[in-house]
């Protein structure tokens, strides 16, 4: 059985996945919002603990390093092994003393800026598009459509590290996931020239960006064609879904109305529920 538990973290973006093979994946973290009056919000570390108790993350994806996508990694570090650490190659320096205007927090910088520098544990994956695939991703199906040489190339220089965000597709039973991250127009078009239509077909799809509009190149996403579109949003927050709903046939799940969204696939079950339902 095959779990994606897309979390309501608010701002950000934490997606827990369960494979087949036993592997917890963990794709960003975000608890900067939890602090806050609004308790609707999703902490990633009671979910873990409540859900999938004492188990360690066999990989933990930062799709970028921006801080909406990281929030959190200090604690789950404290309170997981992570044994697979997946990053990308940039040059990106952030002001750790003006880190908590935006309510994020130093020590997550620093656990991450320790984590993708660890010599052994946990293992640095630094991966791009056109790797021949290894065998603890392999196995459990991920499909990397980006980033590029070229866009992470082109994200160290405009330091627009959305550029060179990964893109991944996993497929279980004949459903397929296709997670956005913060991926820009640019580098969807460029999925396309390198992956080509088909590769891109998918039943459900996470937004890149947090549903923003910024971020949506139709003539792209047309080829993708989901039935379900997922939207990690934050209340208050009030960006467009029309494309999106004209994406999708059958729902546009947001986190913001729906709190957490949890898609299983098994080969008796391919359903969603969400936490509430409107
Ligand atoms: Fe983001």
């Amino acid at each position: 059985m095959l779990k994606v538990h897309f979390l309501n973290v608010g701002k950000g973006n934490c997606v827990v996945i369960k494979f087949p093979s036993g592997h917890l994946t963990v794709v960003d973290i975000d608890n900067s919002q939890i602090d806050e009056e609004n308790d609707t919000l999703q902490d990633p570390i009671e979910f873990l603990n409540s859900n999938y108790p004492g188990e360690s993350v066999f990989r933990f994806i930062l799709t970028h390093p921006d801080m909406d996508h990281m929030s959190g990694l200090h604690e789950l570090h404290k309170n997981r092994t992570i044994v697979n650490f997946w990053d990308i190659e940039h040059a990106k320096k952030v002001d750790v003393d003006k880190m908590g205007l935006g309510g994020y927090s130093k020590a997550d910088w620093d656990t991450y800026q320790k984590l993708r520098s660890a010599k052994e544990s946990p293992t640095v994956i630094r991966v791009l598009h056109d790797h021949i695939p290894k065998s603890y991703w392999k196995e459990d199906r991920i499909k990397i459509l980006s980033p590029s040489a070229e866009l992470i190339k082109h994200a160290n220089k405009t330091e627009e590290y959305n550029h060179g965000s990964y893109v991944l597709m996993i497929e279980h039973e004949g459903i397929r996931v296709l997670l956005g991250g913060d991926a820009t127009k640019e580098a969807w078009r460029e999925i396309l020239k390198n992956h080509g239509k088909a590769a891109l077909k998918a039943d459900v799809f996470l937004a890149p960006h947090h549903g923003s509009p910024d971020n949506v190149e139709m003539d792209v996403f047309k080829h993708i064609a989901p039935q379900y579109v997922v939207v990690s949003d934050h209340r208050g927050h009030s960006y467009d879904y029309s494309s999106y709903n004209s994406l999708a046939p059958e729902k546009v799940y947001s986190t913001k109305h729906y709190g957490n969204i949890e898609l299983t696939v098994s080969k008796a079950t391919k359903a969603f529920t969400a936490e509430k339902n409107i």
